[in-house]
């Protein structure tokens, strides 16, 4: 007995009570290109004028190289064309293969705009203002891996994407449409990120993702979305819908994705209406976070989740025995063996109806929880 009121004082020494800025976020388990050296890119504000482009800079030792670009003397494949007040693609050489434009002024990106260089791998487009990829640039990049064009004015995805492609990343632009097909043989893409953007329900249907057989990450997250996206591909590990008007969830929605891990749904208008009981009690999740809905109990969890968020709801008691997901057995609760413990390690109850202490059934049901907020 008295090691069991030790081991509960330590558990609820290592209790945290608000501690703020602890959101993890989970990482896509995608390879990076490769980084530029050292100039700090400086982040642009939203002009209301454009600034005149800068001057440009000392001659490089390739002569081909733009003089609005850097090229770096030891990455003859690297061209440096970023912040540079830009208002149109430089005139590229064919050795370019990772070509930084981001934080200009670009506009359209007309059908010569990468002529020569089709060889191209990795292009950042990040933050200009481009509204529009024309079907006949994209055609010729068969080498093409990685698209940022985040912070742009597109209203669709660019009808035609290379095969070759990983990752797309579309962000905080103002996406409404996607057309038809446009994924049908995208089997390399592993990460989609179209978050922020204006997508509704009627954008999507069953064919969607279609042919998306390698996607991990799907970002939909900061939409106009009231129901969740009829099919997602099986293989995604990450789904992240945050920030729309998410009421419900289909019955066995999950069920075709035994892949998944990371399920952010935070900001939505879910609650116990929308949902089976089950709808969460999902064996491949690690980390599921249900903050800012209107949840008036914690769901039922699997034993293998490990992180779970459901802050700033309106719960206002929670029974131990209740979300257990294991029968708890007290005979057990000093054996070292883990295999039997639920694994969740990490809870927020934050801003609810709920006041410390965290009930004592709570602590004994999770033994490996690390931090409770409460
Ligand atoms: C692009 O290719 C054309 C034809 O091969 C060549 O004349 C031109 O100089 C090239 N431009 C650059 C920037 O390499
Ligand atoms: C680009 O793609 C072509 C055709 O698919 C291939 O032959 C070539 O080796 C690729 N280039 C690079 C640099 O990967
Ligand atoms: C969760 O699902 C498993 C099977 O997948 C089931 O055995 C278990 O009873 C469920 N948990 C709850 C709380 O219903
Ligand atoms: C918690 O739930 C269990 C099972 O439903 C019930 O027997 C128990 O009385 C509840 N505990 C509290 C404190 O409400």
């Amino acid at each position: 007995m008295r090691t069991w009121v030790i081991l509960l004082l330590t558990l609820v020494l290592i209790l945290v009570i608000k501690v703020d800025g602890q959101r993890r976020k989970p990482r896509p388990t995608v390879v990076r290109p490769p980084k530029r050296p050292t100039r700090p890119p400086p982040e642009p504000v939203e002009p209301t004028d454009l600034p005149p482009p800068l001057p440009p800079g000392p001659p490089s030792v390739f002569p081909d190289c733009p003089r609005e670009c850097f090229c770096p003397p030891d990455f003859p494949s690297t061209i440096y064309c970023d912040s540079r007040n830009l208002r149109k693609v430089p005139n590229l050489p064919s050795r370019a293969r990772y070509v930084y434009l981001q934080n200009n002024f670009i506009e359209d990106l007309p059908e010569d705009a990468f002529k020569n260089a089709t060889e191209v791998q990795w292009i950042n487009l990040d933050n200009n203002r481009i509204k529009k990829v024309d079907k006949k640039i994209l055609e010729k990049m068969e080498n093409l891996t990685y698209l940022y064009m985040e912070k742009n004015q597109l209203k669709e995805v660019p009808p035609y994407l290379p095969q070759r492609l990983e990752q797309l990343r579309l962000s905080r632009n103002q996406i409404s449409k996607i057309p038809a097909g446009v994924f049908n043989k995208m089997d390399n893409l592993i990460l989609l990120d179209l978050h922020h953007n204006k997508l509704s329900d009627n954008v999507f249907n069953k064919n969607t993702f279609k042919g998306l057989k390698n996607l991990i990450q799907l970002n939909l997250a900061h939409n106009i979305l009231r129901k969740m996206p009829p099919t997602v591909p099986e293989t995604v590990n990450q789904l992240f819908l945050d920030r729309n008007n998410i009421e419900e969830i289909p019955t066995n929605y999950f069920k075709d994705l035994p892949n998944l891990a990371f399920l952010r749904l935070n900001y939505n208008q879910l609650s116990e209406k929308g949902l089976s009981k089950n709808i969460f009690n999902i064996s491949s999740l690690l980390v599921l976070q249900l903050a800012h809905n209107q949840f008036a109990t914690v769901p039922s969890i699997s034993p293998q989740l490990e992180h779970l968020y459901m802050n700033d709801n309106i719960i206002e008691k929670i029974n131990g025995t209740e979300i257990c997901p294991l029968p708890f057995a007290p005979a057990d609760f000093l054996s070292s063996e883990n295999t039997f413990v639920p694994h969740l390690r990490y809870l927020r109850l934050d801003g609810n109806q709920l006041k410390p202490p965290i009930p004592l059934d709570v602590i004994m049901c999770f033994r490996l929880l690390q931090s409770v907020i409460i």
